[in-house]
């Protein structure tokens, strides 16, 4: 069984994604190995690409916020994209992309085997529900058993970045992310 250090190490070499060519390096998944919680986001934005570490930037601060207000740190949770390198100019990922990244993600996922998966925004869920809307199902707890998957149970929410400059989201996800210990314990009842 690999661990979280050499799963990057050997996909920081062998990921195909063609994103490399214009991103500054790789931005793996970063946190405690042994979470109950993973976040996806969708890829690293500019201060991610810069710094190597995602969730640095004014969604991270926000993200960071919302950990605190159900008494949760970043040191708790592990945090990652499902795609691994910056889009130019923060461009939604192409398929060919994300699919050049997925096994990376799906390493991580096994590796840390977490309770719940929080998918941060619509790009993050629609690579495990292609059929739900996030405007339905966000804050929901979603059951589902996907072949090679650590969990059956996963949280969509709105992405960080999107709710900091629209007020209606913004209370949308403060209050989704209060169903994070509510889905836990649920799981482990
Ligand atoms: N948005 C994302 O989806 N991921 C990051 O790492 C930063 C912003």
């Amino acid at each position: 069984m690999k661990t979280l250090p050499e799963i990057h190490e050997y996909w920081k070499v062998h990921c195909t994604c063609e994103l490399k060519a214009t991103a500054t390096q790789a931005v793996p998944g970063d946190g405690n190995p042994h979470a109950e919680v993973v976040f996806i986001g969708e890829a690293p934005g500019k201060n991610e690409d810069l710094e190597g570490r995602p969730f640095v930037g004014a969604a991270g601060k926000f993200l960071a916020e919302m950990l605190a207000s159900i008494n949760m740190q970043r040191e708790d949770i592990y945090i990652t994209n499902m795609v691994k390198y910056r889009p130019p100019n923060n461009r939604d990922p192409l398929p060919e992309e994300k699919e050049a990244c997925k096994e990376w993600l799906h390493e991580e996922l096994v590796a840390i085997k977490p309770k719940l998966i929080v998918f941060l925004g619509r790009i993050a869920m629609s690579n495990f529900f292609p059929d739900e809307k996030i405007s339905v199902v966000h804050g929901k707890l979603l059951k589902k058993n996907i072949a090679g998957m650590p969990t059956n149970y996963f949280l969509p929410l709105y992405h960080p970045a999107a709710a900091l400059y629209n007020g209606g989201l913004r209370e949308e996800l403060l209050s989704d992310f209060k169903k994070i210990p509510l889905a836990l314990k649920k799981i482990k009842e």
